[in-house]
């Protein structure tokens, strides 16, 4: 069930758009802000609200991979997996993540902290590898620099 604030923020952006629909990328942000990803209940209470099913915003929401349809940890580490940072050293990188962490990609650590994932072009080629903590950008990642990048996030 969607709170009352959740209902009025996603109301609220009804007035910048020219249909409910259009909506659907915003409504699903402002649910995940609040609960950190989109259950199948708040997913149908959005489609309800945006006047549209439960399948069609579904299929938004996997085309969107910044929207979290199972439950993530306080960080998300987004791992770019496209051509500049495959040839970079992602590979490298990934591994060291995944023995740092103790994870695979797709998992959650025990302590809820990290969860691993992969991405597509993060648009800072030029610096590969690149990874993304939550909203923050991390370009040139190596080995080296994985400690320190990973301290700021607790
Ligand atoms: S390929 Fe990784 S940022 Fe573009």
């Amino acid at each position: 069930m969607l709170s009352p604030e959740e209902r009025r923020e996603i109301e609220a952006e009804f007035a910048h758009y020219p249909n409910k629909q259009a909506v659907s990328i915003d409504a699903m942000r402002i649910v995940q802000k609040h609960r950190g990803w989109v259950s199948d209940e708040c997913l149908k209470d959005i489609a309800e609200l945006l006047e549209m099913s439960a399948d069609e915003l579904d299929g938004v929401a996997t085309f969107y991979n910044l929207i979290f349809r199972r439950p993530v940890g306080r960080h998300v580490v987004m791992v770019c997996d496209s051509v500049s940072c495959w040839i970079m050293g992602y590979d490298r990188l990934r591994r060291e993540l995944t023995s740092r962490l103790g994870i695979q990609m797709g998992e959650t650590t025990a302590d809820g902290r990290f969860t691993l994932l992969p991405i597509v072009c993060l648009g800072a080629c030029d610096h590969a590898p690149t990874i993304m903590v939550d909203a923050d950008l991390h370009h040139d990642v190596d080995p080296q620099k994985l400690d320190g990048v990973l301290e700021k996030y607790k």
